[in-house]
């Protein structure tokens, strides 16, 4: 069972290029305008919190075992949501994250190979909430294109960090686990083709329907 909270809850995914950054302050924007009074929350993951950013700086940079990278992706989470989402869905905002579970799903599971239970159960675990529901977003975008494009689309902004060094079939894992994910919560994903340009996506944000 998904909870049902006064707020309304949307992240963004892709893989590392797909685009999601070039878009999600003008869609927080578009929010605050189409919801005049709602509070907007941007945040991210890993990060969102004072402890959460720290646990960011170490999880992009050092290199660690995998489930060790697995418990702190959910640490950094577990803080996030009982500092910053919960009390904001709670007092009826709209919160925009930065990449939620799923990123976890397609990077430590499909990226990395940790077993998709060991997710499940962290998941269940992390965002479970005391009626026995499993906090989730509402509204999920995922920027889908193949990993060649993103990789070439990186390779011009800035220095990696320590995913974005990645190889391409790794990438492509990260892209079918995401795509597997989409496929099992049709209901939660609106899927954008991050291959189009960016007037054309925008286009495509803007006639999201979401009904708060
Ligand atoms: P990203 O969101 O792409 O930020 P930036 O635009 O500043 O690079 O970077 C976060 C990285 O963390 C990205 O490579 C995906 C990775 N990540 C995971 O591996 N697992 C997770 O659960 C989350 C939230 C992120």
């Amino acid at each position: 069972m998904t909870s049902t909270l006064p707020g309304y809850f949307i992240s963004f995914e892709g893989i590392d290029g797909a685009g999601k950054s070039t878009h999600i302050d003008s869609f927080c924007k578009l929010m605050k305008e189409r919801f005049p009074s709602r509070e907007v929350v941007l945040t991210r993951e890993p990060g969102g919190t004072p402890l959460g950013e720290q646990l960011r700086s170490l999880l992009l940079d050092a290199p660690m075992n995998l489930e060790t990278e697995a418990l702190l992706m959910f640490a950094a989470r577990r803080e996030h949501i009982a500092q910053v989402i919960e009390p904001a869905l709670l007092a009826g905002k709209v919160v925009i994250s930065d990449r939620f579970t799923d990123a976890s799903f397609a990077y430590q599971g499909g990226g990395r190979g940790l077993s998709i239970s060991k997710l499940n159960d962290l998941e269940k675990w992390v965002q479970g909430r005391p009626d026995g529901s499993i906090l989730q977003p509402n509204l999920t975008i995922l920027f889908d294109l193949p990993g060649e494009i993103a990789e070439a689309r990186r390779s011009k902004v800035r220095a990696p960090d320590k995913f974005e060094k990645m190889n391409l079939d790794f990438f492509d894992k990260v892209r079918q686990e995401y795509l597997r994910r989409a496929n099992e919560n049709p209901q939660r994903f609106h899927l954008v083709d991050a291959t189009k340009t960016p007037d054309a996506i925008w286009s495509e944000l803007e006639a999201i329907q979401i009904h708060l």
